[in-house]
């Protein structure tokens, strides 16, 4: 049963039967049992030969995708297999050691440098939690941040490091093409828009009954834009045309969603994903979660330049009042933005 270690998030788990009462939602939010669709109508983006001409015909690829459901796959992506899995193992690893070894990143401290946490932000103002434990830090720039990682698994800091600079390359590749098929100069989303970099770390434990609870809410992403590198576990839904779709895991491929803050800069022509993530009663599900976000004091607003007239959809902001929104709002990242609507 649970045992919550005092004055943290992180519960331990031994030998669950059934799925403890304060995991339980009420029927109406409970993922069911039906079949769910499969993935075959979320697109796959091939960046083959993308410094090429073949490179205006993928920013139209991704176009698509961007202003319907708000999330894309994608493969050729630039990082190696060797340290997607490197740092997967590390994740998984990590997960696994003697709770001791990780008892020094409990937090219920959101500015926690390094911090493991159980369920959302709002474990403790929450009805219902998640079946998910999380670890999350800040990984750029490295060296101000690197000291604070776990230093266990041994390889942890050398191969999140350079994870963390690929998948960094990755995404500011992805928003460079994003900006191009927007109309947007070169560079537009470098600098102060993309620059705090965030690792989030899902990872599920076998859920008892994966019928009554979830792994995380519907939601959609608050940041500029996330990127996730599933195992081979499924758990990953999106909504599309009022029906959840399951994302099976593809080996070599990153799940690419363009989040809140895009759509606002897009002044709401990109959508963002509304997605969740379901349990299973088998295996541990280990996901990997990089999200770029604005520095806190940047103003946030419809770009200039954008393709198409403008009527600006939202009052310029910080990522700081809209954190502040978010936090506020049960973790509704929509709900918070609503706060900017013109
Ligand atoms: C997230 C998220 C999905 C997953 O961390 O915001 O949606 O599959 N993760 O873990
Ligand atoms: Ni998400």
């Amino acid at each position: 049963m649970s045992m919550p270690l005092e004055g943290s998030h992180f519960e331990l788990w031994s030998n669950v039967q059934a799925l403890p009462e304060s995991y339980v939602f009420p029927p109406e939010r409970r993922p069911g049992t039906d079949e769910i669709l499969a993935s075959k109508d979320i697109p796959i983006i091939d960046l083959e030969g993308i410094d090429g001409p073949r490179r205006f015909e993928i920013v139209q690829h991704i176009m698509k995708p961007s202003q319907n459901c708000g999330l894309f796959q994608v493969i050729n992506h630039g990082v190696s297999r060797d340290l997607t899995d490197q740092t997967m193992r590390n994740f998984q690893e990590f997960f696994t050691l003697p709770a001791e070894l990780k008892a020094r990143f409990y937090s219920n401290d959101l500015n926690s440098s390094c911090r493991l946490y159980t369920s959302t932000l709002n474990y403790e103002k929450e009805d219902t939690h998640y079946w998910r434990d999380n670890l999350t830090h800040r990984c750029h720039p490295l060296e101000d941040h690197i000291d604070h990682w776990p230093e266990n698994p041994p390889d942890y800091r050398n191969v999140v490091g350079k994870y963390s600079i690929e998948a960094r390359k990755f995404l500011l590749t992805m928003l460079e093409l994003i900006g191009e098929g927007m109309g947007l100069e070169t560079g537009y989303f470098e600098g102060e828009l993309s620059k705090t970099q965030l690792v989030s770390v899902n990872h599920h434990i076998p859920c008892p009954d994966p019928s009554l609870t979830l792994g995380m809410p519907e939601h959609c992403d608050p940041n500029l834009i996330s990127m996730l590198q599933q195992g081979d576990v499924c758990g990953l839904q999106v909504l599309k045309d009022g029906r959840w779709i399951g994302i099976a895991p593809l080996r070599d491929t990153f799940v690419v969603i363009p989040s809140l803050q895009l759509r606002v800069i897009s002044n709401g022509k990109l959508a963002s994903a509304v997605h969740r993530v379901v349990t299973n009663s088998k295996v541990s599900r280990t996901t990997i979660g990089i999200f770029l976000t604005p520095s806190n004091d940047i103003e946030i607003r419809p770009a200039d330049g954008l393709h198409g007239s403008l009527t600006p959809m939202y009052r310029g902001y910080t990522y700081k009042e809209l954190f502040s929104r978010f936090t506020g709002n049960d973790c509704d990242a929509e709900k918070a933005l609503g706060c900017f609507k013109l």
